[in-house]
């Protein structure tokens, strides 16, 4: 009975793990998304909330430099996150992960790295980042 409960114990402790954090599933379909803030110091908070379908992950003040960091495992044609992002009066949100994407920017590492500075949204699917390209300015019409 012992051994049966200590058994239970740690197959719930791989079970119960919140997916948000260290999801199990097939290295393929799994990516997480990060999002750095790079902007000035002494600027005021970068704002983030993001969510999917399901998951409301909170709204998190990011100051420089720190890394939020979320993961998931896709599912194919469903997963879609989106991000809304608000710093110093400015305020757009796009979609950080979308299973349905043309061109899936994170593909080949399972890495969305997102690095916001004050004109705008960089990103690599490289993780420890070594260069990030522009994507997108803050301004809604310049499409992310
Ligand atoms: C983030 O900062 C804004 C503006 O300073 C504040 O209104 C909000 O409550 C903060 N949110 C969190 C989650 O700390």
């Amino acid at each position: 009975m012992i051994k049966y409960s200590f058994f239970l114990l740690i197959a719930s402790s791989f079970l119960l793990q919140p997916t948000a954090s260290q999801p199990n599933c097939f290295l393929d379909n799994k990516y997480a998304v990060y999002i750095v803030s790079n902007l000035p110091p002494k600027s005021p908070p970068l704002q983030v909330h993001c969510i999917s379908k399901d998951d409301d992950l909170g709204h998190h003040n990011l100051t420089q430099n720190v890394e939020y960091r979320f993961a998931f495992c896709e599912i194919a044609f469903v997963t879609m996150f989106s991000c809304r992002f608000r710093w110093n009066g400015h305020d757009r949100g796009f979609h950080v992960y979308d299973a349905n994407w043309d061109y899936n920017r994170c593909r080949s590492a399972g890495i969305c790295y997102y690095v916001v500075k004050s004109d705008g949204f960089y990103f690599t699917n490289v993780y420890p980042p070594k260069k990030v390209g522009f994507l997108c300015g803050w301004n809604p019409s310049s499409k992310c």
